[in-house]
């Protein structure tokens, strides 16, 4: 594995192989333990959109794994002036061991990637979001015991997340039902491809239908980054794909709440079910710690890692 960028540059095994690590490395930094694998490495991470966690989470595993992590703002960039995304790839790989991006754009970190000589990884694109996901599965496992008896249910938007999701159930046998409105479908080559992959996936656009036996339910924003101009017509047209108490009432009574964060309370998810009983978000966030560095080390670790 070079780089990641889709899910889908994950072969199952090698996916498997984050998780453990990640999970090895999440009881070193309970136990306090000095892990730095990463000593003398440095990681560009590029934003051209907001973040907390993604930010945050790298920087410090970088940070824990004893590296280094730059903060880029695209703005202050000379990419922000127009300097080449082909250029600046191969100005940064003399000078960094990998590059992390969030980008608009899925084309620019694919771009990036063509010219970059050393791994970049997804912090988010407005096609997928697999570091979200790797973390995600890892909180799944901590709470289900395992993947493939799993019965998820995707309620709103098929977006980024969404889409990365759809690959990981491929990958890890774990059962997916989608329910979007209508015209808010997810990707349909992403779909393609995971079928092709022997995904477990089906679409039901009634929410309630689609919750009946969930082992978990998950949900994210309904305007993503990028789509505010959309604002008014999204609400009209997720309104009945809301996660609320009575929707989590008709899933299995062990149901985990699934959120990437940020939320929108009121939106896509209620106030109650946020803070309440099922909900394990701020897991998924801790989460994206553990598993940032278990993708670090994939990429750029030595061999003594495992
Ligand atoms: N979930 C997630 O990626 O959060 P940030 O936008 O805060 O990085
Ligand atoms: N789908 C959201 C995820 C944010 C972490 C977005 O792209 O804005």
């Amino acid at each position: 594995m070079k780089h990641l960028i889709s899910m889908a540059d994950l072969t199952p095994e090698e996916l498997e192989e984050i998780l453990e690590l990640a999970e090895k490395l999440k009881e070193e930094r309970y136990k306090g333990r000095v892990t730095d694998y990463l000593k003398n490495k440095s990681l560009a991470m590029i934003f051209e959109l907001p973040s907390t966690r993604t930010r945050i989470s790298f920087e410090v595993a970088m940070t824990d794994l004893g590296g280094h992590a730059l903060y880029l703002s695209w703005n202050d960039l000379q990419l922000g002036r127009g300097e080449p995304i082909k250029d600046t790839a191969r100005v940064l790989s003399r000078y960094v061991h990998a590059v992390m991006m969030r980008v608009r754009n899925h084309e620019t970190i694919v771009e990036f990637a063509k010219y970059s000589t050393v791994p970049v990884i997804n912090g988010l694109s407005n096609l997928e979001h697999p570091c979200q996901i790797i973390a995600d599965l890892l909180t799944i496992k901590e709470y289900k015991g395992n993947l493939k008896n799993v019965r998820l249910a995707w309620v709103g938007d098929g977006n980024n997340v969404c889409n990365s999701l759809i690959l990981a159930s491929a990958l890890t046998g774990m059962k997916m039902v989608v329910s979007t409105p209508k015209g808010y479908e997810p990707n349909e080559d992403i779909v393609r491809k995971a079928i092709e992959m022997g995904a477990d996936l089906t679409f039901e656009p009634d929410p309630a239908k689609a919750v009946q036996n969930a082992d978990v339910i998950y949900t994210d924003v309904w305007v993503s980054m990028g789509q505010e101009a959309e604002r008014e017509k999204r609400l009209r047209d997720f309104a009945k794909h809301q996660v609320s108490e009575a929707l989590v009432s008709m899933a299995k009574d062990d149901v985990i709440v699934m959120h990437c964060l940020p939320a929108h309370r009121g939106e896509e998810i209620t106030e109650e079910v946020l803070e309440g009983e099922h909900s394990i978000v701020f897991d998924q966030a801790e989460n994206r710690l553990h598993a940032q560095k278990a993708i670090l080390l994939k990429l750029i670790g030595g061999e003594e890692v495992d």
